[in-house]
């Protein structure tokens, strides 16, 4: 399958490499030139290109949308609405707000129901968002056992591909929550876990001072 990738941060490039080892890959960067960009490219092989946000959008038949801070994320996709249109988009994205306590920042409305909304003639699937990008390819040997992951989303065809593509990097099993309105939920439990896991770093940092 062909799998365009838009963003090239972390989890752009875990799972190009993990994805790439059976599909063929484009990665968008606004500087595809950028150093580490191109002295990672040179460390996977040749199935995986890399070039501007608008030819990853044109090459996709499948798109991951990887982008932080997910601000930048209506402004990325806009402009790639004709690219987009009738594709399966893989949102891993979250919208938590760190500046006093985490919250997040749109708390009626999803940021999946929010990017269905910008594309609507696309296919959302919100999947992977509340997992660190290394457990994303590595779930079993993570500790999460029983590997079970989870998507929603509006197309049952679309969460069928993504289903097989996370089968790809080891979740065993995939649990469909329903439609793209259920990605509240996701994200809502990537909030907590990020509150979680800050409160444990804020611990360790304190421990750390007390000596
Ligand atoms: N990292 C994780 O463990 C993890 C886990 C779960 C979910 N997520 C979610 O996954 C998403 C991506 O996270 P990440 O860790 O990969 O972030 P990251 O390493 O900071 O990478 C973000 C990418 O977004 C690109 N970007 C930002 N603004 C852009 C713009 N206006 N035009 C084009 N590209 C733009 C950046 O481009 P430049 O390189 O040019 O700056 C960069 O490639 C986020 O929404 C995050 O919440 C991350």
């Amino acid at each position: 399958m062909k799998i365009g990738i838009l963003g090239s941060g972390a989890v752009a490039q875990t799972l190009g490499a993990a994805w790439a080892k059976k599909h063929d890959i484009f990665i968008g960067a606004r500087n595809p030139y950028k150093p580490t960009l191109v002295d990672w490219q040179k460390t996977i092989g040749s199935n995986v290109q890399v070039g501007s946000l608008q030819e990853a959008a044109a090459f996709g038949e499948v798109i991951l949308l990887a982008i932080r801070p997910w601000e930048e994320i209506q402004g990325v996709i806009k402009p790639l609405t004709h690219e987009l249109n009738n594709k399966t988009i893989i949102d891993v994205n979250n919208n938590i707000e760190f500046e006093k306590l985490p919250k997040l920042a749109f708390t009626q409305k999803s940021m999946g129901e929010s990017i269905q909304s910008w594309l609507q003639e696309s296919h959302i699937v919100k999947t992977l968002n509340i997992v660190p990008a290394p457990m994303m390819v590595n779930p079993i040997q993570s500790g999460i056992v029983p590997a079970i992951g989870w998507v929603s989303g509006n197309s049952a065809d679309a969460k069928q591909q993504v289903t097989g593509l996370l089968q790809d990097l080891g979740w065993e099993s995939v649990v469909d929550l329903g439609d793209i309105h259920k990605s509240l939920l996701q994200e809502n439990i990537g909030l907590t876990l990020s509150i979680i896991v800050s409160g444990i770093m804020a611990q360790k940092a304190d421990a750390l001072i007390k000596g």
